[in-house]
């Protein structure tokens, strides 16, 4: 039932979604400014992708791929690496194949991220950008993520948490929740830290606004 609201949601979303969080236009450079603080996801993302070496090589799960809007350019380098793109909207998945085309490195699959299909300690580095907010069950996923990772592997993420901007929290429980884009319940910073650091043993955490993205080493 919530599983089907978010595919709803992004069936419905596939094609604006990557001009609104990559803000090339006007109306979406006023709603990150006037909703999210002019928090940039792309300079996060740009952080985010910094932390994964030069002509890595080893093996990368994307999850939530979504349409692989910042991710895609990175992963058609890295042709070295086997890296898998996992998302639960089929719809999402046919957006990002139009990226990949004839990358024969890089997989696409359709998933649940509380029950990845992939062995425990077999994955090098799992990069999760925007995709806690939108999870129904968090706990399962911080566990998935963990358990898919080889000891030393990176954990690589960024989302949504709620206390730390009024007018992001208002527009995500009014609006992005109730359309299925976002799916409570929402962790604060500090719930974030505790899980992390349970599970991880080295831990680099930032915030901008109402955004957390780090990394973290198994
Ligand atoms: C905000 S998008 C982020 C996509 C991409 N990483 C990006 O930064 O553009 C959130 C994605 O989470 C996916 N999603 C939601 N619940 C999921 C689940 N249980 N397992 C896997 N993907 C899920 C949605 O289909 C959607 O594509």
């Amino acid at each position: 039932m919530q599983k089907d609201k978010i595919k709803d949601a992004y069936h419905d979303s596939k094609s604006f979604y990557d001009r609104v969080l990559t803000q090339d236009n006007i109306l979406s450079k006023a709603y990150m400014k006037l909703f999210w603080g002019g928090t940039d996801d792309v300079a996060i993302a740009h952080q985010m992708l910094s932390y994964i070496p030069e002509g890595f090589s080893g093996t990368i799960l994307d999850v939530p791929c979504g349409t692989l809007v910042f991710t895609s350019t990175q992963w058609k380098r890295l042709n070295n690496a086997k890296i898998f793109c996992l998302d639960y909207s089929e719809d999402m998945l046919r957006q990002a194949q139009k990226r990949i085309e004839g990358y024969d490195h890089i997989t696409l699959q359709q998933g649940d991220v509380g029950a990845l299909p992939y062995e425990a300690q077999s994955i090098d580095l799992v990069m999760s950008m925007n995709g806690f907010h939108a999870f129904p069950d968090k706990i399962k996923a911080f566990d998935e993520t963990c358990r898919v990772l080889k000891k030393g592997g990176k954990f690589i993420f960024s989302f949504y948490v709620r206390g730390k901007l009024r007018r992001a929290d208002w527009l995500v429980s009014h609006i992005l929740a109730p359309k299925g884009w976002f799916t409570a319940p929402f962790q604060t910073e500090e719930e974030v830290r505790q899980i992390l650091t349970e599970k991880y043993t080295k831990v680099e955490i930032h915030t901008d606004n109402a955004m957390i993205w780090g990394v973290c080493e198994k």
